[in-house]
């Protein structure tokens, strides 16, 4: 039986703690890519404790930060997503989405110092174009291999089953590329069902 600081350790996962740390060296599934528009509203995440949000820029790309504004911690999720970043409301500092502070209004120009300022932001990259299962993944540390990855959170989610993963996988790689990473979701797909059971992965649609 465990302890009580022993359970401690296992379940807590927020920044500095001995799991949260060991799951911050992998990929995240942090939201469905076609949840993030273009200079739209952000979405709040909650990633291993942490509250943050997602936005999609003007050029496509997708940011993953810290929800609070490194100056005051108003929230970033009450910002203005326009012309290629997120713009805090309280003063008007701007971010981009690797969280660079690109704009910095209430401050005069002698005195700008944005290139000092950053907003705690995680590297987001979409990840498989299945049809609606396009998935913007928060990289924090080290990357966890894409297939991987997809076969277990497909598991999970149901929302595709291993035939779709291995039909877009060998659409986007060369022939023995595609195989390995479909080698790969297959290995993920076992882990899920020898782990969590067989029935986990039956509603999974095609
Ligand atoms: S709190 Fe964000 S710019 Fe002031």
């Amino acid at each position: 039986m465990t302890t009580a600081r022993e359970g401690q350790e296992l379940t807590q996962v927020g920044p500095g703690t001995a799991m949260g740390e060991l799951m911050r060296q992998y990929w995240i599934p942090a939201a469905l890519s076609s949840e993030l528009e273009r200079d739209a509203a952000p979405v709040r995440l909650m990633l291993l404790g942490e509250k943050l949000i997602a936005f999609r820029d003007s050029g496509g790309r997708v940011g993953v930060m810290d929800h609070r504004c490194p100056r005051r911690c108003a929230s970033l999720f009450l910002g203005r997503n326009e012309g290629g970043g997120i713009r805090c409301i309280y003063h008007g500092w701007k971010f981009d989405v690797a969280g660079n502070c690109v704009e910095m209004p209430s401050v005069p120009p002698p005195q700008d110092f944005k290139q000092k300022v950053k907003a705690k932001a995680y590297r987001a990259e979409r990840v498989f174009a299945v049809p609606a299962t396009e998935i913007a993944i928060a990289r924090i540390g080290r990357p966890f291999p894409n297939a991987v990855m997809l076969g277990g959170l497909a598991a999970f989610t149901r929302i595709v089953s291993l035939d779709a993963v291995s039909a877009a996988v060998r659409e986007r790689f060369e022939s023995e590329v595609a195989e390995r990473n479909v080698a790969a979701a297959r290995e993920a797909y076992k882990f899920v069902e020898r782990e969590f059971g067989r029935e986990v992965l039956r509603a999974a649609p095609d």
